[in-house]
């Protein structure tokens, strides 16, 4: 989504420096070039070395070094981008961009630039509270800097409140949103993805579940609201974080995700990439089990799960205009997914190779095809993220809403 677009990144000195190398990963991969401008004391914390190998590209420290001059002038740098993003941001660089400072390379670029710019702050609490960091915060917001966090969390310094610089998948989505927002064929239409696998309870301690990362489907979530579309992403327990931009519901069970879909009511599109438990303890123990010496182990009965998919794909006047499952298979995968596509009454069947040969649970690629009344489309393998956004790309199509690249194809 940021093919094209360049990025001047600019590196101060505080500890969150190191997530700026993460930063630099999350702009890259969404198409975007990087070139970083590391102040003095930002090269105490992350090297220039590291910056370079991961930009592919010079880092820029010295306003008076004669080679950067002639090759790239300081004012040309900081107009050679399409958007300035200080991560971290100091309380330090804060104040000379507030005052108007140029004694340095990163200051003199923040002020000769007509271009956007985006700050991620981050410092202890005591220092983003402060009256002086506040003023300074409010000036530079008056002048139309863009502010990302600080978070609430956790800090190195062993405090706790506002202060933490936004993940780097947060900075990486905002700044696609300032820079691609132009296409929203979604806007106006409401979905619910799920996501991850569902926990079904054997006791207090044990549950039955599944391999399921929730990339795909909070891929899918994001992508869906990158085009406009107001989210809910229903969640089984992941490791991964909660995209930003959408409603994210954590559940564990199969019974609360399906209570979690039905919750914001009309919808228009479901896509319910969640590998759901088809079975779940038909009597759950509410004391966990005990081993008993000598004893034969305990049989464990199972009762069907409800039918999230089918119960969605049901149709009446709350049925959503378009409903999209997953079929995840280990073999006849496509003849498998047709037939499920009939079973459930889905419109359409995304179906997926989830043999362990193909690493595709946990894994960041997907290899999937496409299945709806008018036939099945094989797509190549492609970056989780990628499917993603082809299949949001086709929904808004469904919608009679191309984006721009799509209906150029
Ligand atoms: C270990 C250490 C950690 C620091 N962390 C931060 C920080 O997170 N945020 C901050 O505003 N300053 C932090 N500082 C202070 C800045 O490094 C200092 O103000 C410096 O002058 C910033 O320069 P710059 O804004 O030009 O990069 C830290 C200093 C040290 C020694």
């Amino acid at each position: 989504m940021l093919k094209g677009k360049r990025i001047l990144l600019i590196v101060a000195g505080g500890i969150a420096a190191f997530k700026a190398l993460e930063l630099v990963r999350r702009l890259r991969e969404r198409g975007a070039s990087v070139r970083c401008v590391l102040t003095e004391a930002g090269a105490r914390f992350v090297t220039p070395l590291s910056l370079q190998a991961l930009t592919e590209d010079r880092v820029y420290s010295d306003m008076f070094s004669l080679t950067d001059e002639s090759e790239m002038g300081h004012i040309q740098l900081s107009r050679d981008a399409d958007l300035l993003v200080v991560a971290p941001a100091t309380a330090n660089i804060l104040a000379r961009m507030a005052a108007g400072l140029a004694d340095d390379l990163a200051a003199t670029v923040l002020l000769a630039t007509d271009k956007p710019v985006l700050v991620a702050p981050a410092m202890n609490v005591r220092m983003w509270t402060h009256a002086a960091t506040a003023a300074n915060v409010e000036t530079l917001k008056k002048r139309g800097i863009y502010f990302i966090g600080p978070n609430d969390g956790a800090m190195a310094c062993n405090e706790f409140g506002p202060g933490r610089m936004s993940e780097a998948e947060e900075i990486a989505a905002v700044v696609e949103r300032m820079l691609a927002p132009a296409e929203q064929p979604l806007a106006g239409k409401r979905a619910v993805v799920t996501s991850g696998p569902t926990r079904e309870a054997i006791d207090p301690v044990r549950y039955i579940s599944n391999h399921s990362s929730g990339k795909q489907g909070h891929a899918i979530a994001s992508a869906l609201a990158a085009l406009g579309a107001e989210v809910t992403l229903v969640s089984g327990p992941v490791a991964i974080a909660d995209p930003p931009g959408l409603t994210t519901v954590h559940v564990d069970s199969a019974d609360q995700m399906l209570a979690a879909c039905l919750e914001p009511g009309r919808i228009d599109i479901a896509v319910c990439a969640a590998a759901v438990a088809d079975w779940k303890a038909a009597k759950p123990a509410t004391a966990k089990i005990k081993k008993k010496a000598g004893a034969a182990p305990p049989s464990l009965e199972l009762t069907p799960n409800p039918d999230i998919l089918a119960t969605l794909s049901k149709a009446g006047p709350e049925r959503p205009a378009l409903v999209v499952g997953f079929a995840a298979e280990t073999e006849n995968l496509v003849a498998n997914a047709i037939d499920k596509r009939k079973r459930k009454g889905c419109d359409w069947i995304v179906a997926n190779d989830v043999s362990p040969a193909t690493g595709t649970f946990g894994g960041e690629r997907n290899t999937v095809h496409l299945i709806s009344a008018t036939g099945v489309e094989d797509w190549p393998t492609l970056a989780k993220g990628d499917v993603a956004m082809r299949l949001a790309g086709r929904i808004a199509l469904h919608f009679g809403r191309p984006k721009r690249a799509e209906a150029a194809e």
